[in-house]
Parts: structure tokens; C-alpha cells; sequence
């Protein structure tokens, strides 16, 4: 068991002493009530939330910074946003970030998670021409942090390639991977003496799959069952040159730690039939595996049922190669082991069926070499966002997996929120509902023995959801975007959350009477 769990009844809130426990037993046996078990966060759980540059930040031509890959596509091809917008201003963090703090502090937040956008600090993403106007209100914010004691995640990078690096094949050109490591080593030196826990990327699954094969993301380039895996094998292999590069030059004197961040929703079968189980194993492999087993699994190299659908396929489509082979033995040795700790992103659960819920895939395309059907349970109640449902115990299913599969690795989870309207109340119940069911399941992770250390929400704030524009909103503050400021104001949600963090467990009860946040520190 890897947190204290303490019994208690229900007359207590909070910390107890043992007078305290006495009397409340006593008045419960009195009363008559039954006593109730209640499960505890430890206290160096790290609670926090997350935000990425792009989404948060705007500026974005502001002070030097470059032109990313995302910034093109919404000037370039605005309709493929669905409310036609772009994140030039987005929630205006860039100016506003002192404010960003405090709300951090009014929730009483232990750390933050947010992102560098390579081209604000790499103007060209390359790492001859250093922005410092970008460093500077790096340094700024990671200050403002450390002032008041929350702990600095920083993400390299959250999908907003420097569109010069694009111009050059990007992900899909293999000096990518020098690209990267040269980046890396720029934020290492910059911000490494105040920022103790890096993560090299978020979500490979999004920039690949999505990127270079499902249209969903920039660049939005479909390349045909190739781009995705040439983009798979050169994103974990910089993955690997960073964490290296952080372990040998950085570490020894900044003492902190590297990891990555992948998308683990859980993948589980539709029914107990040796085709389901097997549907849903590929769909795991394909989504993540395919990025987490050559740094986490005893073997390394890539999912072994993966490459050999994929050689079949492309044997078939009478390709001379497999479309995907396997890392080579030395690259194998670099890559197996390369993470200090494994980032989880996790919003819902997906049913996979072999034969069940399939759609025409483009030939070829990863989904076709997958070959499976797969459906988000009608049952499960529905955000705003389409392919965010709640499920039940999903945290516990996708991390108990994790334990199994790589050897109960240290976990962080870097993600985890639910989408409401732009216009809906602040009275976000239904958010509060999705929060407290994902907790117990955390609750019931950490009784598993997961290493689970920490949970960042999603997000801070609203800001911009990538082709969904500004329609769903994930923020524990709402951001005002008719207002020039982008005043942001807490929804119920913030004050639940902040219970939370401050009492270490779930209280049903707990019903804040206004929307007031304040900030007492040190709690
Ligand atoms: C991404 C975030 C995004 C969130 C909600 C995650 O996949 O990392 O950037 O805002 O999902 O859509």
C-alpha cells in the first residue's frame, strides 16, 4: 500500500487526532450510524492542473516568437476550425500570467503543468537564434511559481512544431531527432536550476496519428499508414536523445526528473471473445504501446502483434517493406528504460470489437491495418466534447494495466477534465460528478498498489481545444473572451477541487456556498 488510509466515521472532516476519533466513534454508536471506512491522498500527492502554450498562451506574434505549425493552419485553412477561430489571443496568458498564479494559489494548487512553445524561446526552431524576449517570460512565470511553492511540470512539447521545422518534413524528416535534443538542451539550460519534472512530449499518439494519418491535428497531412509510424519511431527516438541528454549533462547538477506523457485511455473489449480481447489489445498497441512499450516494456522495441499485422498488410498491398519495422538492437538498448517516470493522460474509456461498430478505413492506414471497430458505450454519460464520456473505475483500469504491463512504474497523471458548453452555468455539477468518480478511482489505483504519485487537471482555464475552437470548455476558471482582459472567474468545480487538495479526501457533503476563491497559502 503505497498512501496511509485512516478509518473514520462520518461526523469528522479532516485530519483527526485520536480524543477526536473517541468521541465521534461514540456519538456514531450512539446514534446509531454505521461507521464508514474513508480513504485518504497521502500528503506529498502532488495535486495540480495543466494548460499548454498554444491554447493559453496567444501572443503569438508578439516579441519575436516564430510561426508554429498551428498558428499556419488556422490562418492558412481557417474553416477546419469548428467555430472558425484561432488561438491568436486565446485566454491571453502571455499577458496575464501573474493572474494564472494566483488562481493557482487560490486553489491551493501544488504544482502546475504547462508548456513551452519552441518556437517563442526558437524562433526557427533551430537552436541558433535564441528569442530572449521568449526565455524571459519563461523565467517570469517559472519565478512566480517558485515564489509562492508550486512546483514547475514543464512540457517541451505540446504540439506546436516551429512551422520552419514543418517546412522541412518535421516529425517525418529523421534529424528531427537532432532538432529536438538541441531544443531540449536550451530548456534544460534555461529553466533546469528552477524546473524539476520535464516531460518530453504529450500525447505521441495525438501528434502522430492525428498529425500525419486522422486529419484531426496539425499539420493535418494524410500519409497513408507511413507518416504515422516514420513519426511514431522519430518523436520516441528524440523522446530517448533528451532523456539521455537530461540524465548525463543535467541531472547530476539539476537533480531532477524526465519522463514522458502519453494518451492511455482505456481500450477494453466488447465481449470476452478471443477476437474482442485480441481487437482491443491491437487498439492498445496502435495507440500507445506503440510509443510506451519500447521505453517501459522488459523487451523493448515495439508491440510484436502490431509489427506483424502491419508486415502482413503491407505484404499484401504489395509494398517491398513493412511500413513499420522494428527499432534496431542498438536503438532498442538506447530507448528501453529512457523515462524517469510515465505521464498519463487520461479522460474515458472506448469498447473495441472485432467485428462490431467498423467504419470504411483509407488502404492503407493504420486504423486499417488495426482493422477494428470501435464505440464510446451509449450508456456513459456525454460531454461536450464528442469523444469524452464517463466511465466507470476507468482510471483504475487503464493504470492497473500500466502496473502490470511495465512494471509498476512511477505514474504521474498529467491530464484528466470534462467538457462543458461555453454558455452553461458555473454551477458546473455535472463536472464535479466526472471529477469525484475519477478520484475514487484514483483512491482505488493507489489501494492497488499503482505508483501513482500526482494528478493534474484539465486545465486551469478554458482555452483553445484545437479544431473544436473555444466551444467545449474545460477550465476550473472560465475565461471572459468578449472581455479584451479575458477576466476568468472560478466555477463551482474550483472550490471543489480545492477541498480536495486542502482535506486529502473525497467529501460528498462539501457544498460551497458562493463562488468566492481566496487564497490562503500554506495551507
Ligand atoms: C490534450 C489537450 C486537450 C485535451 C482536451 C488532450 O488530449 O493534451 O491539449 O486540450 O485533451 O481536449
Amino acid at each position: 500500500m503505497t498512501y496511509a488510509s485512516i478509518k473514520t466515521v462520518n461526523c469528522l472532516h479532516g485530519p483527526v487526532d485520536m480524543k477526536s476519533l473517541v468521541l465521534c466513534l461514540l456519538a456514531v454508536a450512539c446514534h446509531g450510524s454505521t461507521v464508514k471506512q474513508q480513504r485518504r491522498f497521502p500528503d506529498d500527492f502532488l495535486f495540480g492542473a495543466a494548460t499548454s502554450a498554444y491554447q493559453i498562451e496567444g501572443a503569438w506574434n508578439e516579441d519575436g516568437k516564430g510561426e508554429n505549425i498551428w498558428d499556419r493552419l488556422v490562418h492558412t485553412n481557417p474553416t477546419v476550425i469548428q467555430d472558425l477561430t484561432t488561438g491568436d489571443v486565446a485566454a491571453d496568458s502571455y499577458h496575464n500570467y501573474k493572474r494564472d498564479v494566483e488562481m493557482m494559489r487560490e486553489l491551493g494548487l501544488n504544482a502546475y503543468r504547462f508548456s513551452i512553445s519552441w518556437a517563442r524561446i526558437l524562433p526557427t526552431g533551430m537552436a541558433n537564434e535564441i528569442n530572449p524576449a521568449g526565455v524571459a517570460y519563461y523565467n517570469n512565470l517559472i519565478n512566480e511559481m517558485v515564489k509562492y511553492n508550486i512546483t514547475p511540470m514543464v512540457t517541451l512539447y505540446h504540439w506546436d512544431l516551429p512551422q520552419k521545422l514543418q517546412d522541412l518534413g518535421g516529425l517525418i524528416n529523421p534529424l528531427f531527432t537532432e532538432w529536438y535534443e538541441d531544443y531540449a538542451r536550451v530548456v534544460f539550460e534555461n529553466f533546469g536550476d528552477r524546473v524539476k519534472l520535464f516531460i518530453t512530449f504529450n500525447e505521441p499518439s495525438q501528434i502522430c496519428f492525428e498529425g500525419f494519418e486522422y486529419m484531426n491535428k496539425a499539420p493535418l497531412l494524410n500519409t497513408f499508414g507511413v507518416g504515422v509510424y516514420l513519426c511514431a519511431k522519430h518523436l520516441v527516438l528524440a523522446h530517448a536523445r533528451a532523456y539521455h541528454l537530461y540524465n548525463t549533462e543535467f541531472k547530476p547538477t539539476q537533480g531532477g526528473q524526465c519522463g514522458i506523457t502519453i494518451s492511455v485511455n482505456w481500450f477494453e473489449a466488447d465481449t470476452d471473445s478471443a477476437e474482442d480481447l485480441m481487437a482491443a489489445e491491437l487498439m492498445r498497441q496502435s495507440q500507445w504501446g506503440i510509443y510506451a512499450d519500447p521505453i517501459f516494456s522488459a523487451e523493448g522495441g515495439l508491440p510484436r502483434e502490431l509489427l506483424d499485422r502491419v508486415a502482413e498488410k503491407s505484404a499484401q498491398q504489395g509494398f517491398p517493406r513493412t511500413r513499420l519495422s522494428d527499432f534496431n538492437e542498438e536503438e532498442k538498448a538506447f530507448i528501453k528504460g529512457a523515462a524517469d517516470f510515465f505521464g498519463v493522460n487520461h479522460y474515458t474509456t472506448v469498447k473495441v470489437s472485432a467485428t462490431e461498430h467498423k467504419q470504411v478505413y483509407s488502404v492503407p492506414s493504420m486504423l486499417d491495418d488495426v482493422n477494428v471497430g470501435f464505440y464510446w458505450p451509449e450508456e456513459n454519460p456525454k460531454s461536450a466534447s464528442p469523444w469524452l464520456s464517463m466511465a466507470p473505475n476507468s482510471i483504475y483500469h487503464a493504470l492497473t494495466h500500466l502496473k502490470e504491463k511495465y512494471n509498476n512504474p512511477k505514474i504521474y497523471i498529467t491530464e484528466n477534465g470534462w467538457a462543458t458548453y461555453r454558455n452553461s452555468s458555473l454551477i458546473d455539477n455535472d463536472r464535479i460528478t466526472y471529477y469525484r468518480a475519477a478520484w475514487e478511482s484514483m483512491l482505488n489505483t493507489l489501494d492497488a498498489g499503482v505508483n501513482l504519485k500526482g494528478y493534474m487537471v484539465w486545465s486551469l482555464l478554458d482555452n483553445m481545444e484545437w479544431l473544436e475552437g473555444y466551444i467545449p470548455c474545460l477550465g476550473l476558471y472560465q475565461v471572459d473572451y468578449q472581455d479584451p482582459a479575458r477576466t476568468r472567474v472560478a466555477r463551482k468545480s474550483a472550490l471543489v477541487y480545492k477541498h480536495l487538495i486542502k482535506n486529502r479526501y473525497i467529501d460528498y457533503e462539501y457544498e460551497p456556498g458562493n463562488l468566492t476563491m481566496t487564497i490562503d497559502d500554506g495551507f
